[in-house]
């Protein structure tokens, strides 16, 4: 059961935020990989790398159509999770097709109320996801609770720059069209930063510009032991 009742996943929601994500996902399913497979391939690829070298086992969360799946190392073990089922769906035929034995089961299921034990990875990596859903934090929480203490969560995402225009700009879009494309476009580093200084047992580890330009940054985050 998720430690974070609904009325803290509602505090965390702002204007805009009310978008439904199975919704948006359910649409973006049959063009994901079209639109999204190159450019968001060096990420996944350092996050796939940083989370292959844990211990493991890794918890893939909003694995999606699972194109991150074939980056892990063939040694690793990899449950993936997602809340859309046309995307899980893709990410299973996936695995299939290419036979990828470091994957030992995908499920649908709701990053904020994981229905694994304390404890029970040694690795969160969350590929393109804290900027999709409305309620970052309670994911970071719900994902703490199951890596177990030594363990990392590894994030890649973009991080909005510090610049108000741009920022009031990502605001407006995401207030206007956050429904239509299942994203907030305004993901500041703040979100992280209040959230470290919630959780005395969690420190930042790493914090690393990624291709292409610099666009996402990859985070790694270590439950302390
Ligand atoms: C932008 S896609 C990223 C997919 C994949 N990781 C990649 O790199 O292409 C974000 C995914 O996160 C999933 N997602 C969003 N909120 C979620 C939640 N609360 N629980 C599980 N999955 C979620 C969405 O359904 C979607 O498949």
């Amino acid at each position: 059961m998720s430690a974070f009742p609904q009325s803290q996943r509602q505090a965390e929601q702002r204007p805009g935020d009310d978008y439904n994500v199975e919704t948006a996902y359910a649409r973006w399913a049959p063009m994901y990989d079209f639109i999204f497979a190159k450019w968001l391939e060096p990420g996944r690829r350092a996050a796939a790398a940083a989370a292959s070298g844990t211990d493991g086992p890794i918890l893939d969360v909003g694995v999606g159509t699972g194109l991150e799946l074939p980056l892990f190392s063939p040694a690793a073990s990899v449950v993936g999770v997602d809340l859309s089922e046309p995307m899980l769906h893709l990410a299973k035929r996936r695995v299939r097709r290419k036979r990828l034995a470091q994957v030992e089961g995908l499920a649908c299921m709701d990053a904020c109320r994981l229905g694994f034990k304390d404890s029970s990875f040694g690795c969160a990596a969350l590929m393109y996801v804290l900027s999709v859903t409305p309620e970052p934090a309670a994911i970071l929480n719900e994902v703490a609770r199951v890596v177990r203490p030594g363990g990392e969560i590894i994030s890649i995402g973009r991080i909005s720059p510090e610049l108000p225009a741009l920022a009031a700009l990502e605001i407006w879009v995401g207030r206007r069209f956050g429904s239509q494309i299942g994203w907030r476009p305004h993901f500041p580093w703040k979100v992280f930063d209040d959230w470290l200084k919630s959780r005395a047992d969690m420190r930042l580890v790493e914090r690393r510009r990624i291709a292409p330009l610099g666009l996402f940054t990859l985070v790694r985050i270590q439950r302390i032991p």
